[in-house]
């Protein structure tokens, strides 16, 4: 029988442990036994794509210098859960845009407001954070710069975000009057970003565990939401402990709940707001 007719090998226990383990290490994701079958899928699939059936070989192909490195970035995006939608977990958003909207009604806006977007998947939650930029902007005549800066290690789902071209499935769900004011409709019911929002935004390949080398600093918001929850809890505390280092003071970050559990830091305030999940720099 051809090898694409058959079914995936099943991975030894052995094997499964050592993709954990390379999966673990270069991204952070850290799998259960129960997506042992998820994980078997999607390396096969590739294999398949690739002519090759031994699992190790393929595994030593992806440890092999840049052309491992290039291949990495094939199978990372089919590994990661990229589901997002706008304006996901509506209460996170509606509390960054009162905290935008409180700093325009104080006057405090002096210089620029940056932001930035971790694990951004496919732009949906950028564009967001734009609109309600733009909508508090727009209301206040007021046009001092903005730009969000969205990472994701996937460059896939960043050429999607680029692009900014949703299905009107997607693009449903947000409010009529938003919905109207951003989207251009396209053919085959599909909708674009309007350029004034994506040229708000800079997208960037960028891998979170080496944050020292992302060019993320002096934020006035960091918003992480469901990137973490895959992470290790030594390793999410070290992930929030660099984004309070890049915090303007009076800076936020925004998780998602659960996010991260027993955080704390001493530059850093954890706010009480029902629903949301964030923290101030003091
Ligand atoms: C479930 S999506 C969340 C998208 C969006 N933040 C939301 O809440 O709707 C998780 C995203 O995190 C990204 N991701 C996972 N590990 C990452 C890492 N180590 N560095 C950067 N992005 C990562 C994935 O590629 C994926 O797009």
């Amino acid at each position: 029988m051809i090898w694409s007719l058959q079914a995936a090998p099943d991975l030894t226990d052995q094997q499964f442990s050592q993709w954990c383990k390379l999966l673990e290490q270069r991204a952070g994701i850290c799998l259960s036994d129960q997506q042992r079958i998820f994980l078997q899928t999607q390396v096969a699939m590739r294999m398949r794509e690739l002519g090759q059936d031994d699992y190790s070989q393929y595994y030593n192909r992806l440890v092999d210098g840049v052309s491992g490195m290039m291949e990495w970035t094939v199978l990372i995006d089919r590994l990661v859960v990229k589901e997002t939608s706008f304006f996901r977990h509506k209460p996170s958003f509606d509390y960054a845009r009162n905290y935008l909207q409180n700093k325009v009604n104080n006057s405090e806006l002096k210089e620029s407001f940056d932001i930035w977007s971790v694990g951004c998947s496919t732009g949906e939650e950028p564009y967001s954070l734009a609109m309600i930029m733009n909508d508090i902007y727009g209301l206040a005549r007021i046009d001092p710069y903005y730009g969000i800066t969205a990472t994701d290690i996937s460059r896939a789902a960043l050429a999607i975000a680029r692009a900014g071209v949703y299905p009107q499935r997607k693009v449903e769900l947000v409010d009529k009057a938003v919905r109207q004011r951003y989207f251009e409709p396209r053919e085959n019911n599909r909708f674009t970003v309007k350029p004034e929002l994506k040229e708000r935004i800079c997208f960037n390949q960028g891998n979170v565990l080496n944050i020292k080398d992302l060019p993320t600093i002096n934020l006035d918001l960091i918003f992480c939401q469901n990137v973490l929850i895959y992470f290790r809890k030594w390793l999410r505390h070290e992930i929030m402990n660099a984004f309070a280092e890049r915090l303007k003071p009076g800076g936020i970050i925004i998780c998602g709940l659960g996010e991260v559990v027993d955080w704390t830091h001493p530059n850093i305030d954890r706010l009480s707001v029902d629903e949301v999940q964030a923290y101030v720099r003091k």
